[in-house]
């Protein structure tokens, strides 16, 4: 819970888990509200293992706003930062106090310290949890209720997925100023308890372009997208959420390969092109299908964002075979991290404050 000491400090902290798209986000219509070219469709992972934990505080002592990430000062001058408190700060005001004038002054300056038990910027959602955490933490910090989801996708398009446990669609939206486009559970977690997420850490280094850019460029020059645009995704989408109300494993795993593939082929259809997976993620492309095929049903779905690490889904009866197969094939000497299972996700909101 949050240190209430009085009105001139106050300090909460947050955690939030990564979530890993099945349907992609991938380009925007609008930069500065981020907003984007179609809907995606997220699962939330365990709260205890791929996570953002962020602190912030206000104080009358503190002469300017200031963060540290994993451990390093941040210049908190950055957009996207500033578009986040500067929302925070309008809703505070917005809101005012029963008594008519503001509850909080939002003039203090804060400071932020926020840290990943991850890699960050691997292709692994660091900016998902972490913007999710930040403006989960602000909200608490300044008593600001309601939709937040629409203020964390002000930081990154992903992170308003991770407001939400369990599976989360994020809606495109029809309206300039952004209003409609916010995330939304359609299924909390409980409601397919056996399903299972692994992590397949295959590189810890930071991509060699960052999400924002290569949409931007993939938008600009790739042909391929005005597809997806133009229904793929939306019907994949429905698709989807059909397979997830009727806990139909095989349809969602094909849908989640598709989604990943058509991703990494837009990325290639981007000039120049961007390269995300590599040969060891190809190889866990060609080892997921050959199990599906020996297996004779599709029983693991591999998933592959703006990075070479993969993300399986899968149930949970199926979970010793395939880590005993991923074991065999990526023996310790031959990869960089350890595959590892995660609890898929929290049955309520999955931000917790400490
Ligand atoms: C490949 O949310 O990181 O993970 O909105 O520019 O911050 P910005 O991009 P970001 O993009 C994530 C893209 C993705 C797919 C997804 O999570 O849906």
């Amino acid at each position: 819970m949050s240190v209430k000491m009085d009105e001139t400090f106050r300090c909460v902290t947050c955690t939030a888990p990564v979530n890993i798209a099945v349907i992609k986000y991938w380009g925007k219509r609008n930069e500065k509200l981020i907003l984007p070219t179609n809907p995606s469709l997220s699962v939330t992972l365990g709260q205890d293992e791929l996570r953002a934990k962020t602190s912030v505080a206000f104080s009358s002592k503190y002469t300017e706003d200031r963060m540290w990430l994993n451990g390093k000062e941040e210049s908190v001058s950055s957009q996207r930062i500033q578009n986040v408190l500067k929302e925070v700060r309008r809703r505070v005001r917005k809101r005012g106090a029963p008594g008519g004038g503001n509850e909080v002054d939002t003039s203090r300056h804060i400071h932020i310290v926020s840290e990943n038990n991850f890699p960050t910027a691997a292709g692994l959602a660091s900016s998902a949890a972490g913007y999710a955490c930040l403006v989960y933490s602000l909200c608490k910090l300044y008593g600001v209720q309601g939709e937040i989801s629409d203020i964390a996708r002000q930081g990154s398009g992903s992170a308003c997925r991770s407001i939400y446990g369990g599976y989360v669609l994020w809606k495109t939206g029809d309206l300039m100023d952004g209003t409609d486009s916010f995330a939304e559970q359609v299924a909390p977690e409980s409601h397919w308890p056996e399903m299972r997420s692994l992590i397949c850490v295959v590189s810890d280094q930071k991509k060699h372009v960052g999400s924002t850019e290569g949409m931007q460029t993939t938008v600009l020059t790739s042909e391929l997208m005005q597809h997806r645009v133009d229904g793929v995704v939306s019907q994949r989408t429905d698709d989807m959420i059909e397979a997830i109300m009727a806990r139909d494993f095989p349809t969602f795993a094909k849908i989640t390969m598709q989604e990943s593939n058509q991703l990494h082929a837009v990325c290639l259809d981007t000039y120049p092109p961007i390269f995300y997976m590599t040969d060891t993620s190809r190889l866990i492309v060609r080892l997921v299908h050959a199990i599906n095929d020996v297996l004779g049903d599709i029983k693991v779905a591999y998933t592959f964002d703006a990075g070479p690490n993969a993300c399986l889904y899968l149930l949970k009866e199926d979970v010793p075979r395939v880590m005993g197969l991923l074991r065999h094939f990526f023996p310790p000497a031959q990869r960089n991290g350890e595959p590892f299972v995660t609890g898929l996700p929290v049955d309520e909101l999955p931000v917790t404050e400490s």
